[in-house]
């Protein structure tokens, strides 16, 4: 498809894509941009179940920061006529990687679950979802500023990393489920949190990061600090480690575009609603990736292409 953008939902792996360090990043000189929407503006013979015109949202992985991008038809998904095209941008890759982690932790109603960064794009995402599933869930942040709006989102608790242990503390003093993004030496905390039976999804690696991007020998440290796991520990305290990084699951593809479906019903029957965070124009892009790896962004970080459309 050559899809016409309408606008970008920015995404924390377009910060390392630009480091040149997420999986399968193409050789400089390459265009960024893992999530759009726009409007087809020509079909190749293999897709044509789109319409010249159609509106529709893609993940791209590379290639999305740009007025234009080409990308294969299975990547793309049709957007309903009541979803308000530029907010579609914040959807796919929130709502998917929020409920194939929920999903991947088998969280069952009563389930006390933790997530971190819970107040970004993926965690606004799954706090809407986790409330819909009846888990008592303890949202976990960067600054005081971020604690309402997982508050208003359904957050059981809602508080800092270092308040993590007495958020637990309310339930028992253990936690059936942690969702995190951020690993690092925080990974380590939170692994001693989960009670037996207890599932850990780790599906990102912001610790990486600095206030200006990522800092390798931060990484490094941050990684090491994780230190390994000895296999039989899972045995005797019955604890699961699920990690996951969408793009790399190409098998994953077709059901992906199933269970955008669903996310648009869930919009439809306004059961979701993506979190906007700040908008900036597409000549500020680069102000928006240096909001992202501030950490002052809450929710979804959109740039507008072409408000148009
Ligand atoms: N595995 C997958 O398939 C998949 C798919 C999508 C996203 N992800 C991962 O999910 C996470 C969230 O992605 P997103 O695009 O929605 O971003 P986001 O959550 O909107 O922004 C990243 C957030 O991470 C937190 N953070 C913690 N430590 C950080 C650090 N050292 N530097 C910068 N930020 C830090 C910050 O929130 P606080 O200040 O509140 O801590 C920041 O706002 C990322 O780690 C991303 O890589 C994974």
């Amino acid at each position: 498809l050559l899809i016409r953008v309408r606008a970008i939902g920015l995404n924390f792996a377009d910060l390392f894509v630009r480091e040149g360090v997420y999986p399968n990043t193409p050789k400089t000189p390459f265009v960024p941009g893992l999530e759009i929407s726009g409007v087809v503006e020509s079909a190749g013979s293999s897709a044509s179940r789109f319409a010249l015109g159609q509106r529709v949202i893609a993940v791209p992985i590379f290639g999305g920061h740009a007025e234009k991008v080409v990308c294969p038809a299975v990547r793309a998904s049709p957007v309903p006529e009541h979803v308000n095209l530029a907010e579609a941008a914040a959807v796919p890759v929130a709502f998917l990687t929020a409920s194939y982690a929920i999903a991947r932790a088998q969280i069952q109603p009563g389930d006390r679950v933790l997530v971190t960064a819970a107040a970004g794009g993926v965690g606004t995402a799954l706090l809407q979802l986790l409330a819909r599933s009846g888990a008592i869930t303890l949202a976990l942040v960067g600054s005081e500023k971020k604690i309402v709006l997982c508050r208003e989102l359904g957050a059981t608790e809602a508080g800092l990393y270092a308040e993590a242990g007495g958020l637990a503390a309310k339930y028992g003093g253990r936690v059936d489920v942690v969702i995190d993004a951020i690993g690092g030496s925080f990974f380590r905390s939170l692994w001693k949190l989960l009670d037996l039976g207890g599932r850990y999804v780790l599906y990102g690696f912001a610790a990486a990061s600095g206030k200006t991007g990522l800092r390798r020998l931060r990484a490094l440290r941050e990684a090491a600090s994780m230190r390994l796991l000895f296999p039989f520990g899972f045995v005797q305290s019955c604890r699961t480690l699920i990690g996951f990084n969408l793009s790399l699951l190409p098998r994953e593809v077709s059901s992906l575009r199933s269970a955008m479906e669903l996310v648009w019903d869930d919009w439809d029957k306004a059961r979701i609603r993506p979190v906007l965070g700040p908008r900036f124009e597409f000549e500020a892009l680069p102000e928006a990736h240096r909001a992202l790896s501030g950490r002052q962004t809450t929710g979804k970080v959109l740039i507008d292409v072409s408000p148009d459309l």
